[in-house]
């Protein structure tokens, strides 16, 4: 059930359980800055009712050449600091992966870093096009035991014109996670509507904060009214709870 607040319906985002998706391990990424403002975001999530985070940071090429190999170790440090700041949430970390050069070094390497008890892994599509030969990718990665979650589709704007590759993904497994930000016209317009209409279509599987900084935390608590979002809260089909 979503929360009353006075007359106004707010979506109950502790139904929700666990964040699939965010920036939290200070200095690694675009996310948060230090530990201070890791700190402060992780309380304002447990403040919204998440009992876990799966911190994703950014691999990607060019920007971000992160090597997951030391992200158990950042997130231990982090996970200290907050137990003696005495937050209680459980957290886990994973990687947010764009499909780009730096995929496919991970992927001979070893080093995808997935989550969950069985291989959870958030992939990202670059912004201007979708990646080549998509479809046998997602097989290969499938056969090779990975569950893949594709993060963010809305805000993959080529997408609309291809509704059939969209149909073709979901329906091959591909899990699709949408940002609640884009829900309240976060990044644009255009993204706002393409949430509207995947949700719609029934493609929507988990909803992420994508959580970077403070005016993005202002987001998600602005999206508690958004009615999409508590729509899709009580519907019981997302699948945040399960991680
Ligand atoms: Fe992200």
């Amino acid at each position: 059930m979503g929360w009353l607040f006075g007359n106004k319906r707010l979506a109950d985002l502790s139904e929700l359980h666990t964040d699939i998706h965010s920036h939290l391990i200070p200095g690694i990424d675009d996310g948060a800055v230090n530990i201070k403002e890791s700190l402060d975001l992780i309380r304002g999530m447990a403040g919204l009712g998440y009992k876990k985070l799966v911190i994703t940071p950014h691999v990607r090429s060019g920007s971000f050449e992160n090597d997951t190999r030391q992200f158990d170790s950042r997130l231990e440090e982090l996970q200290s600091f907050l137990q003696k700041k005495g937050v209680d949430i459980k957290l886990e970390v994973g990687a947010e992966h764009t499909i780009d050069d730096s995929f496919f070094r991970c992927l001979r390497r070893g080093t995808l870093k997935s989550f969950g008890k069985s291989k959870y892994l958030l992939i990202e599509f670059p912004f201007t096009a979708m990646p080549l030969d998509i479809k046998d990718l997602v097989f290969d990665l499938q056969s090779a035991g990975y569950n893949l979650i594709l993060a963010h589709p809305e805000r993959y704007l080529y997408l609309r014109d291809e509704p059939d590759t969209v149909e073709y993904l979901h329906d091959s497994g591909l899990l699709f996670q949408i940002n609640i930000l884009s829900l309240v016209g976060f990044y644009n317009r255009a993204t706002q509507k393409f949430a509207q209409k995947l949700i719609k279509n029934d493609l929507v599987d988990l909803v992420g904060s994508d959580l970077h900084h403070q005016k993005h935390l202002n987001g998600l608590k602005k999206a508690l009214s958004n009615k999409y979002l508590i729509d899709l809260v009580e519907s019981g089909r997302l699948m945040n709870s399960m991680f």
